[in-house]
């Protein structure tokens, strides 16, 4: 009987002695209020809105102690981050994504976002020539036809308070599917197109997979609907890519394209081809990516940009209706750049609408749709701050806290304030203070697509309407959010549109 008592006993002082390392260098580290057992698991109870409240209150716990935080997740280590300076280290060296992110792996596989390393340094090699800025400048006429259609739509639903999302999300799936696809799938025509209604069924799962700790373990999660829901989500995603993928290939077979790998393409000759057919050329055609790799690398682009940008674009027009003065400021840009004309725009706008683009980088600073980024730590880290993370446990960028972190945004860093970023004052205190995007090799290969498919919305929305809601009393503006792979607003963005002109090109589009 006493072998029941002993043999548990023993396990346990053998698994704490062999991780002593590991508790010393933790006990240095301060650390909210934990519980015996679960430790600071209690925080991650409720929904996807009280987990990241959770997550916001951590980062300021970190922010008012040094920089680093700890949470004991049961026996898992997590360090919480909010200095750039450590930051930049920690992204530098330890670029294996946690575990957590396992639970994507039914829906993209090993995409380069969430690959192990040893399969992610190929294919970033193979992304990062299809994301040259000519490539992606090319792409301006999709952003600009696309974003005229949801200023329409918009201005179809306006004068009412609607939510925004939906309308956002569907102009975001449109360009994505266009430019990475190179088909039109119109999902701002279909509201209940079904690759839109899968992707955001899929998020949905994956989401309550990583917070739900019973849905984590494969046999538990094989008995549950949720697991029934992946599978449908999965078979239309995939269905749908593979088919996409597989005319493709016929298309090339048939123009007898040179079946050798080639990553120089003639820029200057260059119209706009489909991610697609970058990747199956630069990985090398025949020879190159598996069908089931490139759709996995396609609905790595595809899910990697919908969310974020959608986010982003909601986010900058919930901040403007809550200051029309600075809204104000953007609508006399857009007029002096683009008149009285209703023509659609051209990337020669883009580099002209400076002050949109420290609108888009306060919006991204304040609410960046990636707020944490979780990597594993494989070896020791000494971090300049003089702290060591012990191997085996993790360390999740607050790119949340980093951002609104006093010491490199000042007192007000809580505040909206695009002036920040006028190129005469943008000084950062570190060049890792504004990590929307991350820092280091596993950065956003994205980046410059993003924001010109963000400044393309916004302009096009903010040309024809202006967009009202509660107007903030202070300067700190309040929007409530949930995690949901992806940071979003709880309501969706609520808005209410009011047409500033009725154009011609409205009416046509
Ligand atoms: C506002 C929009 C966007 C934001 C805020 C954003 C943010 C990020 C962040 C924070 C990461 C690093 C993730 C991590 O370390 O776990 C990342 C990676 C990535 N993003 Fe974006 N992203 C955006 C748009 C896009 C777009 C439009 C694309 C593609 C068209 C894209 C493709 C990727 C890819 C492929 C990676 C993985 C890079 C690697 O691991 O080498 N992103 N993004």
């Amino acid at each position: 009987m006493i072998w029941w008592v002993l043999i548990p006993l023993l396990w346990f002082l053998t698994f704490r002695y062999r991780r002593r390392r590991m508790y010393q260098l933790a006990a240095r580290v301060p650390s909210v209020r934990e519980l015996p057992l679960i430790g600071a698991a209690y925080k991650f109870m409720g929904n996807t809105e009280d987990i990241m409240s959770s997550l916001k209150e951590l980062s300021y716990f970190a922010i008012e102690n040094g920089g680093l935080m700890k949470a004991w997740l049961g026996p898992i280590l997590y360090f919480i981050s909010v200095d750039p300076v450590d930051l930049e280290m920690v992204m530098r060296t330890c670029l294996e994504k946690d575990d957590l992110h396992r639970f994507t792996r039914p829906v993209i596989g090993y995409g380069t976002i969430f690959a192990p390393v040893s399969i992610w340094r190929q294919r970033r090699k193979i992304l990062q020539p299809a994301f040259k800025p000519k490539i992606v400048e090319s792409f301006v006429p999709v952003f600009a036809r696309q974003s005229m259609k949801l200023a329409r739509k918009l201005g179809e639903a306006g004068g009412r308070e609607v939510k925004l999302r939906p309308y956002i999300g569907s102009y975001t799936l449109d360009t994505t599917c266009e430019t990475t696809l190179g088909v039109k799938i119109n999902a701002q025509d279909d509201a209940v197109s079904p690759f839109l209604v899968e992707l955001g069924r899929v998020t949905q799962v994956v989401t309550e997979r990583i917070f739900r700790l019973w849905l984590q373990p494969a046999w538990l999660f094989r008995c549950s609907p949720q697991y029934r829901q992946q599978r449908t989500s999965c078979e239309v995603l995939h269905g749908f890519t593979d088919h996409v993928i597989m005319k493709k290939r016929e298309e090339l077979k048939t123009q007898q394209k040179n079946p050798k790998a080639d990553r120089t393409i003639d820029l200057s000759d260059y119209d706009s081809k489909s991610f697609l057919e970058l990747l199956i050329h630069f990985s090398g055609t025949e020879g190159g990516y598996s069908n089931e790799e490139l759709r996995e690398e396609i609905l790595t682009l595809i899910i990697g940009s919908t969310d974020s940008t959608a986010s982003t674009i909601g986010y900058a027009l919930d901040l403007l209706a809550k200051y029309p003065h600075i809204q104000d400021k953007v609508h006399a840009e857009l007029d002096e750049v683009f008149g009285d004309s209703d023509r659609l725009l051209q990337k020669e706008d883009l580099m002209q609408l400076k002050y949109l683009d420290c609108v888009i980088k306060e919006t991204l600073r304040l609410f960046p749709p990636a707020p944490f980024l979780i990597r594993k730590v494989e070896e020791e880290v000494t971090l300049p701050s003089g702290y060591v993370l012990p191997a085996g446990s993790g360390i999740a960028a607050s790119v949340w806290g980093t951002q609104r972190n006093p010491k490199y945004w000042g007192p007000d860093a809580d505040a909206f304030n695009p002036d920040r970023f006028l190129p005469e004052r943008v000084a950062l205190k570190h060049p890792c203070a504004f990590m929307a995007f991350s820092i280091g090799p596993r950065n956003c290969i994205g980046h410059q697509y993003a924001m010109m498919s963000i400044k393309s919305a916004l302009s096009s929305v903010l040309r024809f309407h202006l967009v009202k809601g509660t107007v903030e009393a202070g300067n700190k503006p309040h929007i409530r959010v949930k995690i949901d792979v992806m940071m979003k607003a709880v309501n969706g963005h609520e808005l209410t549109l009011e047409r500033r002109r009725l154009r011609r090109a409205q009416q046509d589009l």
